[in-house]
Formats: structure tokens, C-alpha cells, sequence
């Protein structure tokens, strides 16, 4: 692949069209914001560029172009970016780029996990008699057996093992996929399988369903934790529902893979399930990419209302906003939409109350209203967020009819002084190499300057790591340096990325690139100068170092009457 096609690529693909396909960005002045999509953050710091055509968190510090977005939102490798990308725009890749791009560790557990959801289904539809035999009882329709690629692991040791294998997957690699056991052992064995997407529509994981209740083993059995997957960071079916939660700007947690299916199948096509009962901080910010404003769906007994409580306060607490619908003490989405039909769950839902009068009205947790008030103060105790401790303050004290004094008093203090700390050690760096950065800032803000500055000022000029490793790279690509994200895709390191883009988003400084070139030239004589000092001192009677010293003074006199014509005219 050249680069001739890779600056095609970018130039093809719209920064703001393709990051706004994954998150919804806010326009604000000439560029658009939104919240990070590679960081945990309740306000926008990330920021993209359409007329620089790159995106940067000044949060968490990532930055990059059209290509390293995309590479890292899917977490895929750079060929596979290009070529997402390349067929977004109808450009059509050598074949070369294909057996090119090797393929890493992660991208194979990719594959694997694709190969493997393929295999589960097929053995579903050609061989699962008994498990289609309870999807049907459980009416699960075909429809969504084949959209969210249900399958099913057959009672066999080595069946997966095997496949694999036939499919040229080496050895080696299977350890590390979380599908077998440590004696190789295929690790699902006699379970409905329910593979689980990432938001971006790869299979990461598994959970599988144990058909009968005589079975050995837990109800359900899952992936461990890979380098693709961690527990917790994911949720059941957003890569199907991400773009309705978007559009109708809310969503829909349940706690599992069936209560999911059947509001999906039952045109709640903007849920999610959590996997389990505790929701995680990672799970809600990913959500909150698609939508602010969230129903919580858990089970109706005590243990799902409790963790729909405690739910709902962490997503309070990450600004966003939470409802918890009441299902009876039987029942789950499930169950419930089964039995009383989908007008019922509609009129469930739009019935949904906020936390604390959610608490106040239940009468299936085992606590009194004093019980229920300390349930309440310690999640407003748990919150960060001060906006959202004031919000949930003034909804307790309307609901159980408290003074706002009455709770406010409940709030313990300790939060304040963790925020002082932090402010007092994030002392800001003095800035001491402007001369250095300013050079770069004016170069990354018209390329074709670099010429000039290449001329003269070599890289012993830089000594700052970060503008030095810049200006390296400028050097470098002179030849074809026409624009910023053209330049970021020949960068290999990430942290250097990061630098660029964050310089490439600044302002230029309000001086001319001569003025900018003198300043560090004289910068550079003066340090040169110093330097060259300490070394007489040591060696007085070196002429040589005598005579360089004379040459260095002669320099500095030189560009001073540069400075003084240039500031006369
Ligand atoms: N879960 C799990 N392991 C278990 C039990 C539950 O991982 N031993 C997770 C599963 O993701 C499950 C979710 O927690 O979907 C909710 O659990 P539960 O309500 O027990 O299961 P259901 O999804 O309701 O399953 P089913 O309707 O098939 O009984
Ligand atoms: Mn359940």
C-alpha cells in the first residue's frame, strides 16, 4: 500500500462524517466536541478538527486522524482500518495491502472468536435438535437467532479444538481465547451459545446456557478475561442497538442475554443487557456515548432491585439520567413480556419513577423508610459529580419530605478535601522551550514552511524530547508532508501522535517564521555559549576552545543585527 492511496483514503473520508457515525459529536465554533470514546469522562474534551481533518482528547491526550479513530474505536490493526475505510469510500485496495498486513495477536483472537461464533451456529442449526427444541419453548424466534448468532457448543471435549484447528488456526494461539479449559479441553460444552459483540460488531466473548436444570455446572458459563475482552466493559447487544438508542435517545438495561432477546424481539430495539447485576462505570460511559438517558430493566426481585438501585445511582453520579421500571417480585423483562403482552411492558416502562421514588414506593426490598434514606445518602456519598449530588439531594428531600438542610447535613465532607488535594498537586508545567515550540506550532499550521526551517535549523537545535521527536519526523517526511493527518499516519509511535495532535490543534503564535528561527538560533548560542564556558574553566590554556568561543560571540553579534534590522523595518 502506498502512501499515495493511504492520503486517498483520508482525503476520501470525512473526519467529522466518520467519528459522527460512532459518537454523536456537538458542533461548538468551528469544531465539534464530544465526550471521549477512549476515556471514562462526564464533559467533552474531546475535540475534532474538520477543517484539520483530526480529532484530540485533551483529556486523556489521544489524538490522531481518520485512520488511527477508526483503528482504535473498533480496536482493530492499521490494514484493517484502511480497508473499513477504503470501502466506506468505494476505493478499492491492492491485494497486496491484504497479505501485508500481519496479522497481530489481538486481531487473531478476532478471528478466532469469528471462526468459533460461525462453528456454534452452524452446529445449532445442523445439529442442535435439543437446543432449538428449547429456543422454541422459550420462544425465541428464528429471526433473532440468525441476527444475534445464536448457537450451541455440543457436548464434545475437543469439537471446537478440532475446527480450529482444520481451519489453520496454530496451536499455540488457543490459550489465549478463553474457549478451553487448561487441559485444552473444549471449555462449552452442551450449552445454547450467546456470542457477545463488541460495540463496534466483533465477537469478543461468549456465554453459554445449560439446557437442563440437571446439568452440571452453572447456569451460565462465560469467557474469562482476554487481551479482546474484559468482563464488564461491554454490553449485550449494542452493536445492534446503538444506532435506535441514538435516535430515540434512550436506553434500555436488563440484566441478561434472554430479557434482552425478548425486548428486542418485542420492538425495544434500544436495550442493552448488563450481563450480570452490577453495572460497572465502564459500562455506563459506554452507553452514554449513545445516550444520556437510561432505564434500568433489572429483575423484580429483591437482589435485582437492589442492584438496579445502586445502578441507578452510579449513573446518576456520571451526570446522566436514570429511571428504574417496577417489575412485580416475579418477574423480569422476560417473563414479563411473556405473560402480560408488549402494551403492558410499554405502560411499565413510561411508569418508570427516579431512584428515590422508585425506593419510597418499594415494598419487596426488606428495609424500612430509614433503611431506604441510608441506601440513598450513601449513593449521594459515593458521587463525584457535585451537580448530580445537588440533584439527587433536592429529589430526596421533595420525596421523603425532608428539609434540604436535613439532607445536606447527611453529606459527609470527605469529598471537598480529595478535590483540593488533587488541585494543589497538578502544579502546571512552566512552558521553557517556547522558542522550540513555537517553530513547531508555525510549521504544523502551514507545512510549507518546514522548508525553510529545515535549511536551518538542524536537530541538535531541539532540546526538549517531545519537539525534538516532531521536528525528527518533519525532517523526515519532507518530501511528502502535504497535510497534518497524511503526516500522523507515518507516525508508528502513539505518545508521539498524541503530541502531535495536540500541537496541531493550538494556536500558531503571533510571529513570523524568521522571527521564530532567530529565536532559537539565538537560544541554541546562548546554551552553546554557556556550555563552551564551563569547558574554558576547566581548560583554560585550549585555544581551541578559545577560538570557538570567539566564532560563537561573532554568531550571536551576527543574528543580534538581524534582530535589531528586522525589528527596525
Ligand atoms: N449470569 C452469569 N452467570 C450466572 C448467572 C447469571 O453470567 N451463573 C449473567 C448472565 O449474563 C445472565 C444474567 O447474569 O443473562 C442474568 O442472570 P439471570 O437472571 O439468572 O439469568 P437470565 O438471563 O434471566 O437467564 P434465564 O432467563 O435463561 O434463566
Ligand atoms: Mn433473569
Amino acid at each position: 500500500m502506498d502512501q499515495y492511496s493511504i492520503d486517498e483514503i483520508i482525503e476520501r473520508n470525512d473526519i467529522i462524517d466518520v467519528i459522527s457515525s460512532y459518537i454523536p459529536l456537538k458542533k461548538t465554533g468551528s469544531n465539534f466536541k464530544a465526550r471521549c470514546p477512549f476515556h471514562d469522562e462526564k464533559t467533552a474534551s474531546f475535540v475534532v478538527s474538520p477543517k484539520k481533518q483530526i480529532y484530540k482528547c485533551f483529556g486523556c491526550g489521544k489524538g490522531g486522524n481518520v485512520i488511527t479513530f477508526v483503528q482504535e474505536f473498533e480496536k482493530i490493526s492499521f490494514p484493517e482500518a484502511l480497508r473499513k475505510l477504503a470501502s466506506r469510500a468505494g476505493i478499492t485496495i491492492k491485494q497486496t495491502l491484504q497479505n501485508k498486513g500481519k496479522d497481530s495477536k489481538r486481531d487473531l483472537i478476532y478471528k478466532i472468536n469469528e471462526l468459533t461464533a460461525l462453528f456454534f451456529h452452524k452446529n445449532l442449526i445442523e445439529h442442535g435438535s435439543s437446543a432449538l427444541e428449547y429456543l422454541a419453548e422459550r420462544s425465541i424466534s428464528d429471526n433473532t437467532i440468525k441476527k444475534f448468532r445464536l448457537g450451541f457448543a455440543l457436548n464434545s471435549f475437543g469439537g471446537l479444538h478440532n475446527y480450529l484447528l482444520k481451519n489453520n488456526i496454530n496451536e499455540k494461539i488457543l490459550a489465549s481465547t478463553g474457549l478451553f479449559t487448561s487441559n485444552n479441553n473444549d471449555l462449552f460444552r452442551e450449552r445454547i451459545m450467546f456470542p457477545i459483540h463488541s460495540s463496534a460488531g466483533k465477537v469478543v466473548a461468549f456465554g453459554g446456557r445449560k439446557l437442563h436444570d440437571e446439568q452440571s455446572g452453572g447456569k451460565y458459563v462465560n469467557s474469562p478475561t482476554t487481551d479482546i475482552y474484559t468482563k464488564g466493559n461491554e454490553l449485550y447487544g449494542l452493536f445492534e442497538t446503538k444506532y435506535t438508542i441514538s435516535k430515540k435517545d434512550n436506553a434500555l438495561i436488563c440484566e441478561g442475554y434472554t430479557d434482552f432477546l425478548r425486548l428486542y424481539e418485542n420492538g425495544f430495539t434500544n436495550s442493552v443487557a448488563s450481563l450480570g447485576t452490577s453495572l460497572t462505570d465502564s459500562q455506563i460511559s459506554l452507553l452514554s456515548r449513545f445516550s444520556e438517558n437510561i432505564y434500568m430493566l433489572y429483575d423484580g426481585d429483591s437482589s435485582g432491585r437492589k442492584a438496579a438501585v445502586r445502578a441507578a445511582g452510579k449513573i446518576l453520579g456520571k451526570g446522566c439520567n436514570v429511571k428504574i421500571v417496577g417489575f412485580p417480585k416475579t418477574d423480569d423483562p422476560d417473563s414479563f413480556i411473556r405473560n402480560n403482552g408488549v402494551e403492558k411492558m410499554q405502560e411499565l416502562i413510561e411508569n418508570a419513577k427516579p431512584i428515590a421514588q422508585f425506593l419510597l414506593d418499594d415494598n419487596v426490598i426488606d428495609v424500612d423508610k430509614k433503611g431506604k434514606l441510608s441506601v440513598l445518602f450513601d449513593i449521594l456519598n459515593d458521587m463525584e459529580d457535585e451537580v448530580a449530588q445537588e440533584l439527587l439531594s433536592q429529589d430526596i428531600a421533595e420525596t421523603f419530605g425532608l428539609s434540604g438542610h436535613a439532607v445536606a447535613s447527611k453529606i459527609r465532607k470527605k469529598r471537598r478535601s480529595r478535590k483540593q488535594e488533587i488541585e494543589t498537586t497538578e502544579i502546571p508545567q512552566m512552558e521553557q522551550f517556547r522558542e522550540e515550540r513555537n517553530i513547531i506550532l508555525l510549521i504544523l499550521n502551514n507545512l510549507s514552511l518546514y522548508k525553510k526551517v529545515a535549511q536551518e535549523i538542524d536537530l541538535s537545535y531541539f532540546l526538549t524530547e517531545k519537539y525534538k521527536e516532531i521536528y525528527k519526523i518533519i525532517l523526515e517526511h519532507k518530501e511528502n508532508m502535504d497535510n497534518i493527518p497524511a503526516l500522523i499516519s507515518k507516525i508508528d509511535k502513539e505518545n508521539i501522535r498524541n503530541i502531535l495532535t495536540e500541537l496541531s490543534m493550538l494556536e500558531p503564535p503571533v510571529q513570523t517564521i524568521d522571527d521564530a528561527i532567530i529565536a532559537l538560533k539565538t537560544r541554541k548560542l546562548h546554551s552553546d555559549l554557556a556550555a563552551l564556558n564551563a569547558k574554558i574553566l576547566n581548560d583554560p590554556k585550549n585555544m581551541d576552545l578559545f577560538n570557538k568561543k570567539q566564532e560563537l560571540k561573532k554568531e550571536i553579534l551576527k543574528i543580534n543585527k538581524k534582530v535589531v534590522r528586522r525589528t527596525l523595518y
